[in-house]
């Protein structure tokens, strides 16, 4: 997911907030020492960006694709049309000085609903889905093996199995982040280096068998329609906006550095930079990991696997390597499950702090300091979702929902542009950029609705189902009823009690904690360090 390190995190190294990472402001309170360079901030989006996109959405793309040249464009394109989005997010990222990336430049250029929106999106609906996505990769890298047809489609029986697996996994791991910050980042660093592992293991050994010449589906009469796995037929604007989404499902998460950018050395020159490398990286990589593929398999056996990497290990590497496949895979999803789950809870804290979700969603264990309410809210959220629908679904669902929020934060780049031309802006992408970005945009996000009305219009409306809980609160200018105020207060008083939490900041005027329910302290500074982080 925005897999490891991700979106929102309040970005600290140390474990402590009060040491590591943290240094003095001008206005006497903390701020977050520029300690990322170049080098790290491309690792950042690089290692936040692969996950388990690149062993599930092969597949996905290619259905759609319907053939082998065509899926190899899609998935060079979403990483072209990423890194566009990627260079808009920068000047964003730079012109908006504010925390929590997109949240904030939406915020800014359309008011506190769309915001809010944003936020509640990103919490209940894009990281559970994205969260079940890998959690179900996991389970079916980790039950391959007692499959009993390995090429085939899989045994419907194995699917409860599946499910189960995928949310024992989720469970599990709610628990270790809820028990201690040091184990999920000690877990979370073991399972990186398992994920560097299978992909390299899929390039090389790609690269090695095309060497040897093995590439006969890779070859332009094969790989065209024509000969393809269509049947020769050109797919409309409708599957190749679905393999698009497909394909940036697993691109992911390359929004990240936005959230860091306080922490970044000389962001108006590292941000750009860290882009313009990291993200031809990440394409090239996942070119090569489809090429690797390909020279294993046919489409044919592509599109019929569940774990496509394990197809590959026992095709490529033979029988007695063909473990280090599944069990890789298997390594580098629980650490993506456990990164995104490490990094929902720390964008709950940052939400919470701007005054958008409830306070209790913002306190952390008083000894172990780790976000209890916003673990266990992400987790019943994630096994929600395991719950409604296969992984193909689930990443169409929540690429095209990505997808309409890429658009409107890019959007708010002209508007800004617009509305406030002389606000200083240390990078500037030419006009066109943004103004093609749109275009294709509304162009996939319109054919992805056509194409798949009920799943899109799903999301199109869940997007929008909070608008009017934010409207009913915002009703007005005047204190909140009394009985409502109270009556939040119980809860937050009953949440503090079940899970022995406190809000992380000394409370400002000497209040007492709970008295933040529906007030949490929003001008206290929202990066202020919780504890420490996983590293990607
Ligand atoms: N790219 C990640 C992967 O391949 C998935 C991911 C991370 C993601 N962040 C995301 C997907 C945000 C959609 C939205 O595992």
């Amino acid at each position: 997911m925005e897999g490891t390190r991700q979106r929102g995190v309040p970005p600290v190294k140390g474990e402590h907030p009060q040491k590591g990472g943290v240094g003095g402001d001008e206005e006497g309170g903390v701020a977050l020492k520029k300690e990322i360079g170049l080098l790290s901030a491309c690792g950042v989006i690089v290692g936040n960006i692969i996950g388990s996109g690149i062993f599930v959405s092969p597949r996905g793309v290619l259905e759609q694709t319907g053939s082998v040249g065509l899926s190899l464009l899609v998935w060079g394109g979403a990483g072209v049309v990423t890194a566009g989005g990627a260079l808009c997010y920068a000047e964003l990222g730079l012109a908006v000085p504010r925390p929590g990336g997109d949240y904030a430049y939406v915020m800014e250029a359309f008011g506190g609903l769309v915001g809010f929106l944003r936020l509640w999106l990103l919490v209940l609906v894009i990281f559970p889905t994205t969260q079940a996505v890998i959690a179900l990769t996991f389970a079916s890298y980790l039950l391959h093996p007692f499959s009993p047809a390995p090429c085939h489609s899989p045994d419907p029986a194995l699917d409860p199995a599946l499910r189960l697996l995928a949310a024992a996994c989720v469970v599990l791991l709610t628990g270790l982040n809820w028990a201690s910050v040091v184990g999920a980042t000690r877990l979370q660093d073991a399972c990186a280096a398992a994920k560097l592992g299978a992909i390299s293991l899929v390039i090389v050994t790609g690269l090695i068998r095309i060497a040897q010449g093995k590439h006969f589906w890779l070859a332009p009469p094969q790989a065209f329609p024509g000969e393809g796995v269509a049947g020769g037929v050109w797919p409309g604007a409708g599957p190749l906006a679905l393999a698009f989404l497909q394909g940036s499902f697993a691109y992911g998460g390359w929004n990240f550095l936005n959230y860091l950018t306080d922490e970044l050395i000389d962001p108006p020159r590292n941000l750009p930079r860290a882009i313009f490398i990291s993200l031809p990286l990440v394409t090239l990589v996942y070119v090569l990991a489809n090429v690797a593929y390909l020279t294993a398999m046919s489409p044919q056996e592509l599109l019929q696997s569940q774990a496509v990497a394990v197809t590959f290990g026992e095709k490529a590497l033979g029988r007695a390597l063909a473990w280090v496949m599944p069990l890789g895979v298997a390594l580098a999803t629980f650490g993506g499950v456990n990164g995104s789950l490490f990094t929902c809870s720390r964008l709950f804290y940052a939400g919470a702090r701007e005054g958008q979700l409830p306070a209790l969603l913002a306190m952390i264990h008083l000894e172990r300091r780790t976000p209890g309410p916003a673990l266990l809210v992400t987790c019943l959220s994630t096994l929600l979702m395991l719950g409604a629908g296969d992984v193909t679904a689930l990443v169409s669902y929540v690429g095209f929902v990505n997808h309409l929020w890429y658009g409107v934060a890019v959007a708010a780049l002209l508007v800004l542009r617009r509305r406030d031309p002389h606000r200083p802006r240390p990078f500037r992408v030419p006009t066109v950029l943004p103004v093609l970005y749109l275009l294709l945009w509304g162009w996939l996000g319109g054919a992805a609705l056509l194409r798949e009305p009920l799943l899109c219009g799903l999301g199109l409306g869940v997007s929008l189902l909070p608008a009017p809980l934010y409207l009913l609160a915002t009703r007005g200018k005047g204190p909140r009823p009394t009985a409502l105020r109270s009556a939040c207060d119980a809860v937050t008083h009953f949440g503090q009690r079940l899970f022995l939490v406190v809000y992380p900041q000394p409370a400002p005027q000497g209040d007492d904690l709970t008295t933040h329910s529906d007030d949490p302290a929003p001008h206290s500074n929202p990066r202020q360090p919780l504890t420490s982080q996983p590293h990607s």
